[in-house]
């Protein structure tokens, strides 16, 4: 088990520059199989879900360019589907990451046949699938799971009408990655519109694909019979860029962050702003200042544009600072405050009732030994860890590798304390 060791109580100061966005490389990636040539993909993050996800693809017969979907490595990769084949992918591989199941559209459209292990990823809560089923189901697969594998099939997709009876990211992605190459149009409704899914049409339609409406609740895709591989720029991670500027706040601190789309970080600057903190945007940089402590505010995660899920945990911490009393509601997951027990070994005073957190203010945090119990657990915790007075050991820190890049040295970059042990 990897660790990270803070000793916190410092404010950050300085720059930081956000990679591109988890959530967005792991949609694009699969897509790239959808094409008959290679497509070149920029800005990829160098996470592990990222590195997980070129084995995946290498293990399906494609070619990933060089080592270069691996941690450490930035920039540009060449993903060649010409050799894919339609092979089983090992648990193993699937259980390390959410978004294998996007093979399962990827794999209908180009194969008529998929089998992919039910996923892994976040231990959030119940993570259900059936949207993404009914979807397929939808456009013509006959879809089963027999041992803990999903196998669908078709001999053709046809475009037609699906309402997602929840709003699902993943759901959506994984219809427009089918419809893309089915007979006719497919309409979604109620479909996610996050930045990301419209950085997957963009992609998609760059390719020669016909996707229209990405970023409101009505897709519609007309199929088309092949796409050609181009080249695609990830965006900007907004999680990431909220997590530090989360950070800059929690420490009094007075950080910039580069390479942001501002407009999706708008609901996370709102509650900022409530909380205290000065927030300035130039361009595709936000700047986060924090003198004083911070006051308490409410939160309430939604879909997009609300208040992301994916920030709520770092930002229990900055309300645990705060004076007053916070009320924090998860509406998405089921289990999303694990990480609460771990920041009561630090001092916080917070109560959990069903999907809402009751925050007291306390006014100091001390360091502990604590573990990291998910991906955005962990980055909970490291930004206690930069608050706190003293030193922090974080274990388990692997999962947070998943979806931040070079996280030692970024936080060094901003004047942080900071070392990692194996
Ligand atoms: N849901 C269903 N049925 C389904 C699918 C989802 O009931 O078939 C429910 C879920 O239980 C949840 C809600 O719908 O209550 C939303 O789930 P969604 O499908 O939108 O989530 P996801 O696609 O599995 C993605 C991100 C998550 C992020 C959520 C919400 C990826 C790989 N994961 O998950 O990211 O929290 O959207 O924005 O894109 C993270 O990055 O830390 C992370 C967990």
């Amino acid at each position: 088990m990897a660790k990270l060791i803070i000793q916190g109580g410092t404010p950050l100061r300085g720059l930081v520059r956000a990679g591109g966005r988890k959530n967005s490389a792991v949609a694009v990636l699969p897509a790239a199989l959808l094409c008959d040539s290679p497509s070149v993909l920029e800005s990829l993050p160098a996470i592990d879900d990222v590195a997980v996800y070129g084995d995946i693809l290498q293990h399906l017969g494609c070619k990933v360019s060089a080592s270069s979907v691996a941690p450490g490595c930035n920039g540009a990769v060449t993903i060649d589907p010409g050799g894919l084949q339609p092979a089983e992918i090992p648990y193993e591989l699937t259980k390390r990451l959410r978004a294998s199941y996007y093979l399962l559209g990827v794999m209908l459209a180009r194969h008529g046949a998929a089998q992919v292990p039910l996923p892994g990823g976040c231990d959030i809560g119940l993570r259900p699938i059936d949207q993404h089923l009914k979807g397929l189901r939808a456009l013509g697969a006959e879809v089963n799971i027999e041992h803990g594998v999903v196998n669908a099939r078709a001999a053709c997709l046809t475009g037609t009408s699906i309402y997602l009876d929840v709003v699902s990211v993943g759901a959506t992605i994984n219809i427009m990655l089918a419809a893309t190459l089915a007979q006719g149009t497919t309409v979604i409704e109620n479909a996610a519109r996050e930045p990301h899914i419209v950085d997957l049409a963009n992609y998609l339609n760059a390719a020669g694909a016909r996707v229209q409406g990405a970023g409101t609740d009505v897709i519609r895709i007309r199929g088309v019979n092949r796409l050609n591989g181009c080249v695609h720029a990830i965006i900007p991670d907004e999680i990431e860029a909220a997590t530090y500027m989360i950070a800059a706040a929690s420490t009094g601190g007075d950080v910039q962050v580069n390479n942001v789309i501002p407009k999706h970080l708008d609901p996370v600057i709102a509650k900022l702003q409530e909380a205290g903190a000065e927030v300035t945007e130039e361009g595709d940089r936000l700047r986060v200042r924090m003198s004083g402590r911070p006051r308490a505010v409410n939160v309430k995660t939604l879909p997009y544009p609300g208040f992301p899920t994916d920030a709520q945990q770092p930002m229990t911490v900055l309300l645990s600072l705060a004076e007053g009393t916070s009320i924090v509601t998860e509406s998405i997951w089921e289990s999303r405050f694990k990480h609460v027990d771990e920041l009561k070994r630090m001092g916080t005073n917070i109560r959990v009732e069903g999907h809402t957190a009751i925050i007291e203010g306390v006014d100091r945090l001390t360091g502990a030994p604590v573990t990291a119990s998910d991906l955005r657990a962990g980055a909970a915790l490291m930004v206690a860890a930069l608050a706190a007075h003293g030193e922090t050991v974080i274990s388990g820190i692997e999962l947070v590798d998943r979806g931040y890049e070079s996280v030692t040295s970024k936080l060094k970059g901003m004047g942080a304390n900071v070392r990692r042990e194996q």
